[in-house]
C-alpha cells in the first residue's frame, strides 16, 4: 500500500510530479491557451466585480492560501486576506455581498473551516471551495468549488495536498488575470507553457533526495531551527517549520527575511540552523544580505537557490539549487527540498513520521 515506499509520508512527497499533472489534467490547455475550470467559468462576475477575495483556512492550506494572496494580487490585482478560519468565525467580520471567500482544505472535514464558510454565507458573501476530498462537507457547503485532485493524503503531515492547492490557486489566479485584462497575452500565454513544466521540475528536486538526506543528518539533532524567505517564499519557510515541529519535534520557526533583524536575529549563534530560500528573482539582493548577516553571527547557512546561483553559493555551507522558473512558481519547487529535510530528520531521530503524537488528519473539533 504504501508502493515501496517505507511511509505514506514519503510516497506522497514523491508522488507531486503525478499529483500535479492530476490537477492540471482538463484544465491547463496550453495548446489552445485557455485554462477551463467549470467553478470559475459559471461565476467568472462574482470574481470580477469582487471587492476582495477572503481566504479561510488552517495549518497547511493557510500556508497555501498565503501563496495564493501573492498569486491573486500579482496576476488578477484583486486584493486578498487570508484568514485563520478559527479567528475569522469568533471576531464579527466585515463581510458582504461583494466579497467572495475561498475556503482551502484538504480534508474539507476542518470544523473552522466549516464554520467560516458558514458564517460567510449567511453574510451573503459567495463561497468558492478548494479541497482534496470529493463529496467532503466543506465541498458541499460551498456554491462552487474545483478539487484539487491529489489523491488520498494518508501521511498527517501535509505535502502532495499542500502543492495541489498552489498549483490550483495559480489556474484560478492566471484565469482571472486573463479574463480582468490584466495579463497581456504574451506574458498570459509564456506563464501556461512554464507551468506545464513544473511536474518534470518537481522531479529534478526530488533526485535531489540524498544530498537532502545529507544535510538532514548533520542537523538532526538540534533544539532550534529557522527559516527565512520573501515574496511568494515567505509562506513556504512558515510551512517549512511547520513541517519539521509536526513530525520531527524540533522546535522551528518561519519568518520573513526581513523580519529577522526585528528579534529572531537575537537567537543566531553557531548551533542555529538557518534554512533560507534565495531564489534568483525573489529580492535576491535583499536575501543575500539577510544571509551575511545570519553567517556575520556564526548561523549555519542551508540556502535553496537558483541553479546557477553564485553569490550565496559563497557564503552557505550548503546550498540546493532549484530549476530556473518564473518567481510565482518557485513555490511548488522551494516546498519539496523543504518537505524531505522534515522527513529525514524525523526518520532519523526514531519518529512516526505518518503518525506524528498528538495530531489528526482531519481536525473535525474546534
Ligand atoms: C499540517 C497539516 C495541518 C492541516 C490543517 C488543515 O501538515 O496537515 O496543518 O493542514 O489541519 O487541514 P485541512 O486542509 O484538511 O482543512
Amino acid at each position: 500500500e504504501k508502493g515501496g515506499y517505507d511511509h505514506f509520508m514519503l510516497k506522497e512527497i514523491y508522488e507531486q510530479p503525478h499529483a500535479i499533472t492530476d490537477t492540471f489534467r482538463g484544465r491547463l490547455l496550453v495548446n489552445e491557451g485557455i485554462i477551463r475550470m467549470a467553478g470559475i467559468d459559471d461565476h467568472i462576475e462574482k470574481f470580477q466585480n469582487a471587492n476582495r477575495i477572503i481566504v479561510v483556512a488552517c495549518g497547511t492550506s493557510w500556508h497555501a492560501g498565503l501563496v495564493g494572496e501573492y498569486l491573486f494580487e500579482d496576476l488578477a490585482r484583486i486584493p486578498v486576506e487570508v484568514e485563520y478560519a478559527s479567528e475569522f468565525r469568533y471576531r464579527n467580520p466585515i463581510i458582504t455581498e461583494k466579497d467572495v471567500v475561498i475556503a482551502i482544505s484538504q480534508s474539507g472535514e476542518t470544523a473552522d473551516t466549516l464554520a467560516a464558510i458558514k458564517l460567510a454565507k449567511e453574510k451573503g458573501a459567495f463561497v468558492f471551495g478548494v479541497c482534496n476530498v470529493v463529496g467532503s462537507s466543506i465541498a458541499r457547503e460551498t456554491h462552487a468549488g474545483a478539487y484539487t485532485h491529489a489523491g488520498p493524503e494518508i501521511g498527517v503531515a501535509s505535502t502532495k495536498a499542500f502543492t495541489t492547492q498552489i498549483t490550483l490557486l495559480s489556474l484560478i489566479a492566471l484565469k482571472l488575470g486573463k479574463a480582468n485584462g490584466n495579463l497581456s497575452h504574451g506574458q498570459y500565454h509564456a506563464y501556461l507553457n512554464e507551468m506545464e513544466l513544473i511536474p518534470r521540475k518537481v522531479e529534478v528536486l526530488l533526485s535531489m533526495n540524498e544530498l537532502v538526506q545529507h544535510v538532514a543528518s548533520i542537523y538532526k539533532d538540534v533544539p532550534n531551527c529557522l527559516y527565512l524567505g520573501r515574496g511568494y517564499n515567505f509562506p513556504v519557510a512558515l510551512e517549512g517549520a511547520l513541517k519539521l515541529k509536526e513530525i520531527s519535534y524540533i522546535h522551528a520557526e518561519g519568518y520573513p527575511a526581513a523580519e529577522m533583524k526585528h528579534g529572531p536575529i537575537a537567537l543566531i549563534d553557531e548551533n542555529m540552523p538557518v534554512i533560507v530560500i534565495a531564489t534568483s528573482k525573489g529580492h535576491y539582493e535583499k536575501v543575500v544580505s539577510n544571509i551575511q548577516e545570519i553567517k556575520s553571527r556564526k548561523g549555519k547557512i542551508i540556502a535553496i537557490v537558483t541553479e546557477g546561483d553564485t553569490q550565496v553559493k559563497e557564503i552557505a555551507d550548503h546550498v540546493i539549487e532549484i530549476p530556473e522558473t518564473d518567481e510565482l512558481f518557485t513555490p511548488l519547487l522551494t516546498t519539496i527540498p523543504l518537505q524531505l529535510l522534515s522527513y529525514h530528520i524525523a526518520v532519523m531521530l526514531g519518529k512516526n513520521v505518518d503518525q506524528p503524537r498528538n495530531l489528526a488528519k482531519s481536525v473535525t473539533v474546534e
